[in-house]
């Protein structure tokens, strides 16, 4: 239909893989901030409080103060600091898929995605956090609710439970800024309300940053990187001769992450505003008009990937899973070391895993969530 289509409800869709770079790079385009929503009319929607609480972190700030907040946090996952993540990754890995094992070897299936996909990124992130393992139920649950508010176009009861999730993020993590700040240590959350301390004169707005970039990291992490590892075992099982292939030569692995989020990358899609005339694949786009970035169409762009519905993991393809530019993903490092860690062992420890059914997802649009993956051996 053409790399810039018009949407039902206005603005347009960008399904092309080089408008989308376009859009995601260019200089004229911002993300829609609360300069922005305040020009809209459609108010519901954008001063739901759950919207509101969004648009105050990393995802939604333009320069000035996107650059500020993401230079303050430097390179969250460089390659030292994953190296010291990597062995309690492995461990971890080891005993969730001890209880795979087990669950396969009493029941003869088991939820992959239940007992392994949605616990590898709590558990890593939490413990990076230093997050308390016995919360990890209840920062998941208010996850998976709050992200309704971000879908593409949110019904009111989505709204509503985006809400409720919104005010337990917020109490949850104010409350977390705030003890790091009464007995500070040497984790990451007391290092940022360092950084910030020095930046800032004023506690409050300090507390606040610290809140929002704590809140959000979090969130950013956990369902995508879940999705993505669930994906990724079940592309592999879906296309014949993939998971023994992989055994055989396990030097592919990363081709096979790769193609992973390229072939069903976990966000569908990212929205972007043009922050001045514009123009994309010869439209003229008006200043302050709404784009969708479709990263899923994109990477399926035949012009990029040829034969793109094939999932090849030798075609080092490309994609935008992570997106781009300057809010390009802060844990895309992270996320690639769990799946390596991951799939690693899932090959050695179960050569013949099979898929009992085919996976079950949330109805979603922009964050594409598994609910559950039945495997058996
Ligand atoms: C497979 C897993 C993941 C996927 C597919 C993913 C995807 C994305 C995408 C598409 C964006 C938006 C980029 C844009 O607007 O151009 C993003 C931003 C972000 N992600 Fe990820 N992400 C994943 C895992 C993670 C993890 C593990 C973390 C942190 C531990 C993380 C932290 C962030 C942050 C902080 C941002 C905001 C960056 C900014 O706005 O400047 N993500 N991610």
């Amino acid at each position: 239909m053409g790399d810039l289509v018009p949407a039902p409800w206005g603005g347009y869709l960008v399904t092309g893989y080089d408008a989308c770079n376009q859009v995601l790079r260019g200089r004229h385009w911002l993300v829609p901030d609360f300069a922005w929503q305040d020009r809209q009319t459609e108010t519901e929607r954008w001063h739901a409080v759950a919207t509101q609480e969004m648009s105050g972190t990393l995802s939604r700030l333009n320069a000035p103060e996107h650059t500020r907040q993401r230079h303050s946090l430097g390179n969250l996952f460089d390659r030292r600091t994953l190296q010291d993540m990597a062995p309690d990754i492995e461990a971890d890995v080891t005993a969730l898929l001890d209880r795979l094992a087990e669950r396969i070897r009493v029941d003869g299936v088991a939820d992959l995605s239940a007992l392994v996909s949605e616990r590898l990124p709590i558990n890593t992130v939490g413990r990076w956090l230093d997050i308390a393992p016995e919360d990890y139920a209840h920062i998941l649950e208010i996850t998976h609710n709050q992200v309704h508010a971000q879908e593409l176009l949110p019904s009111k009861s989505q709204l509503a439970i985006s809400e409720e999730a919104t005010l337990h993020l917020r109490r949850y993590f104010t409350d977390l800024v705030q003890g790091r700040r009464k007995n500070p240590g040497d984790d990451v959350v007391s290092g940022w309300i360092r950084t910030w301390d020095a930046l800032e004169s004023d506690r409050e707005v300090t507390d606040r940053i610290v809140y929002q970039l704590t809140m959000f990291v979090t969130i950013a992490s956990l369902e995508t990187t879940a999705t993505m590892l669930s994906t990724l075992v079940w592309s592999l099982l879906r296309s014949p001769g993939s998971w023994e292939g992989l055994r055989a030569r396990p030097e592919h692995i990363d081709g096979a992450i790769e193609e992973a989020l390229r072939y069903d990358p976990p966000i569908r899609l990212n929205s972007r505003v043009a922050g001045e005339d514009t123009e994309v694949a010869g439209v003229f786009v008006p200043k302050d008009t709404m784009v969708h970035v479709m990263y899923g169409a994109a990477n399926h762009d035949p012009r990029r990937n040829p034969d793109p519905q094939v999932f090849d993991i030798l075609r080092k393809g490309s994609h935008i899973a992570f997106g781009g530019g300057a809010h390009y993903c802060l844990g895309a490092g992270l996320a690639k070391l769990e799946a390596r860690i991951l799939l690693g062992q899932l090959l050695r420890r179960f050569p013949t895993l099979r898929a009992a059914a085919p996976p079950e997802y949330a109805p979603r649009m922009v964050f594409h969530r598994v609910t559950s993956l039945r495997v058996t051996a």
